[in-house]
């Protein structure tokens, strides 16, 4: 298959945006909260938004300028005029009302009442917490980024985390349980993706040094059968074991496509043993 080549110089802001957040996806909702200096909450979500740093917590988000005029975001306002925001995470639960509060609700507008989410006091800065979100952040503005000046040009802001908030039940076995917190993301165009439950699973970290691709068996980069998740899983191994000692067991299928038909089958579920066994058989077939 052919990739085709874009250059941004000959798109317009717009079709940028679009390529951009369907390319770069899924990304996670920060649904900000903040106040202006006269006390009115607003609250707005914001995907272009990542943490960046744990030692000081760093998070930052983007209100861009309107890819219509130009104009700047009430929430840019409210965050340089009071240097403090809140960031909820959101969860699947919260989806419609984040949606309902995305919508250009004019400047002195409170989106709480508007999309139904309940605003409760912050422990140490002045917008609202979001009652409804499993996970959130307390934030003091460090740094304003800014990315352009054009419609649809970037003003980042970037901000230290002073308290945080997690529902208690999302906490199992000490780590945040992804089913818990049920958290969507945003692709591009009304594309969302929900993080939970068949679309979550687990992947071992490389163990120390791991074996690495080029030193895997050429038989087994030749196979037709094998994917590169596979011979990925098998280059994660922490090293080569000892192939010639791996023992046939009664019900081996017997040829080459059998064994690798076999590898990836014990791949699939994890087996690293067993699949490392039928690459001996596989070698020696
Ligand atoms: C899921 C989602 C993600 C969004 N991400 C961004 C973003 O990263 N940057 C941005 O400028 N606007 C983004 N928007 C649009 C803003 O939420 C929207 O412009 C909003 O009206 C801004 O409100 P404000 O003027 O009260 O700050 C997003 C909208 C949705 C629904």
């Amino acid at each position: 298959m052919s990739h085709r080549r874009i250059l941004p110089a000959d798109l317009s802001p717009m079709e940028t945006n679009a390529l951009l957040c369907g390319g770069v996806a899924p990304r996670p909702i920060a649904l900000a909260s903040t106040i202006s200096a006269d006390g009115v909450r607003n609250l707005s979500p914001f995907s272009f938004f990542n943490a960046f740093g744990s030692n000081p917590p760093t998070v930052a988000f983007a209100p861009n300028r309107r890819g219509r005029d130009g104009t700047v975001k009430h929430t840019y306002l409210n965050a340089v005029a009071t240097g403090e925001f809140v960031i909820a995470a959101v969860s699947h639960a919260m989806l419609h009302p984040m949606n309902v509060a995305s919508a250009e609700w004019p400047e002195g507008v409170d989106e709480f009442p508007k999309c139904g989410l309940t605003p409760l006091p912050a422990s140490l800065v002045k917008p609202a917490l979001v009652g409804e979100s499993p996970f959130q952040m307390e934030c003091h503005l460090k740094q304003v980024v800014e990315l352009g000046s054009g419609p649809g040009s970037g003003l980042m802001l970037i901000g230290e985390v002073l308290a945080f908030h997690v529902r208690e039940d999302c906490f199992v076995d000490g780590i945040l349980h992804p089913d818990a917190l049920d958290l969507v993301g945003r692709n591009g165009g009304a594309f969302y993706t929900r993080a939970s439950g068949a679309a979550v699973f687990q992947v071992p970290k490389p163990a120390g040094k791991p074996l690495g691709y080029d030193a895997l068996p050429e038989a087994l980069k030749q196979s037709h059968i094998l994917t590169g998740n596979d011979l990925g899983q098998l280059a994660n191994s922490p090293g080569l074991p000892d192939l010639s000692a791996m023992a046939r067991q009664p019900g081996d299928p017997p040829g080459p496509a059998g064994l690798d038909h076999a590898i990836h089958r014990a791949l699939a579920i994890g087996d690293m043993d067993e699949a490392w066994r039928l690459v001996g058989l596989r070698l020696k077939a």
